[in-house]
């Protein structure tokens, strides 16, 4: 078990590559089952839920060659199963995307039922079992496992308007519909640029979808999609990370392969704050050395403030002067970590959805752990702005979404280094 030791207080400085984004990697990989054909997708990510996904793909029978760290070449031709190992795929989220990208090819598929991030409460899939049933699918849960099937063999056209705007029922629909009969339509679709990116990778195949990024997505049913090569943008988050690093703990640093457009959500709030961003073609030249102002946050779905945000921004705003309100409404419950900010000296209640974030002067180093991916990335902001030494422990699930955080860190100057430490050690919160 790793646990990273940050000692805080330095600014951070210099410049940092942003990596390909997760949440289009994790739903890439499995559309490549779609692929009648070899398909190279360049800017993967290194993190452990892209393993995870390439290695489900393996074990369904793929050929998955690695051209070097951030380009593999996927080969689905012999796939033939359509059932995935039971243990890999139930320990993360994205595992649902291989319910439409098997159903989409074969008319059938059986996934266990997923894992990822869990913030407080069940993260539901009804959203895509809408659109599967829609298209002609029969879906039970059986024994651990979600079973679909198409009842003639192959699914067809329909109109699906989502009920909450979704971006895993989104993608999945669109991965079942590229090869249906007809043409199918999602009404009230997530617009984020993952949603984007995977609309453009399948088009990029040979599919045939349109108004990806708009609240509807018309996808016309094609016989067959060819390989190719596609590169993966760049991580929306992680980039956001960064910057609410250095609006924590000060300093200047240049965000390298952004797209700025995405980025403006969290520009704007940042700016609010009292935060210095100027934008160039494909980098944020990012600075704070003014104090922290406050400001108010709602999460939304994409262009609104994003959720995976929510916990590196509430952080930043527990430094702020002034009272601050966050309030949550893409998730029931994803203030776990306000606990672990609590012991640091944040003043922060917890009201519902609503925190209450009233800034203190500073934090001060703990021994505390991560409760989820960007929960663990909100305590790493924390630690690299607190005063004295902090201990991070559960960093595996850091290291689901953001490749390299150590080195990438060091590389701004700060002082955060990795240790292993005996897995009962960590537990008991002794390592
Ligand atoms: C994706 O999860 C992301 N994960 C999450 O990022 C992100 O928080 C979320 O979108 C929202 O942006 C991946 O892309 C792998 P949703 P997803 O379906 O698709 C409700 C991270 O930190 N809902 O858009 O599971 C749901 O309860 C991760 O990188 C239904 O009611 O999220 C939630 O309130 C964590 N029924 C809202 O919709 C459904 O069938 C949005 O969920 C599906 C969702």
């Amino acid at each position: 078990m790793t646990k990273y030791i940050v000692k805080g207080g330095t600014p951070l400085f210099g410049e940092v590559e942003i990596s390909g984004a997760k949440n289009a990697a994790v739903a890439i990989i499995p559309a490549a089952l779609l692929v009648d054909g070899v398909c190279r997708i360049e800017n993967i990510p290194q993190i452990s839920d892209v393993s995870l996904c390439l290695n489900i793909l393996e074990q369904l029978g793929a050929g998955v060659r690695s051209v070097n760290g951030h380009t593999v070449e996927i080969d689905c031709r012999r796939i033939r199963a359509t059932r995935t190992p039971y243990d890999l795929a139930r320990r993360i989220r994205a595992s649902t995307y291989f319910i439409g990208a098997l159903l989409g090819r074969f008319g059938q598929a059986e996934v266990a039922l997923p894992g990822g991030c869990n913030f407080g409460g069940v993260r539901p899939i009804d959203q895509h079992v809408k659109g599967f049933t829609a298209m002609g699918a029969k879906v039970t849960v059986e024994s651990g496992f979600i079973r679909a099937a198409a009842k003639t063999g192959r699914l067809h056209s329909a109109s699906v308007y989502l009920d909450v705007v979704s971006v895993g029922a989104t993608m999945n629909i669109m991965m079942a519909a590229v090869m249906a009969e007809g043409n199918t339509v999602i009404e009230n679709a997530a617009k984020e640029p993952h949603v984007v990116d995977l609309a453009n990778f399948l088009n990029s195949m040979g599919a045939n979808i349109r108004g990806a990024g708009t609240d509807t997505i018309k996808i016309r049913g094609v016989d067959r999609l060819t390989g190719g090569s596609y590169a993966i943008i760049p991580d929306q988050i992680e980039a956001g990370t960064y910057m609410a690093a250095v609006a924590a703990a000060g300093g200047q640093v240049l965000i390298k392969n952004i797209i700025p457009k995405h980025m403006d959500c969290i520009t704007a709030k940042l700016q609010e704050c009292g935060v210095e961003v100027e934008e160039h073609e494909d980098t944020l030249l990012v600075r704070r050395t003014e104090p922290l102002r406050k400001t108010n946050i709602k999460t939304l779905p994409y262009p609104g403030f994003p959720t995976d945000m929510q916990p590196q921004i509430t952080t930043v705003l527990s430094l702020a002067q002034g009272i601050s309100l966050v309030t949550e409404s893409v998730w029931g419950n994803r203030y776990r970590y306000v606990d672990e900010l609590r012991r640091m000296g944040a003043n922060i209640q917890v009201d519902d959805k609503t925190a209450i974030v009233e800034g203190v002067d500073h934090l001060s180093g703990a021994p505390i752990q991560a409760c989820d991916l960007r929960a663990g990335a909100a305590l790493v902001i924390a630690a690299l702005a607190a005063q004295g030494q902090s201990e991070i422990s559960c960093v595996h699930y850091i290291e689901r979404g953001y490749e390299n955080i150590v080195t990438k860190l060091r590389a701004l100057g700060a002082n955060i280094r990795a240790i292993e430490v005996p897995e009962d050690r960590e537990e008991l919160g002794l390592g």
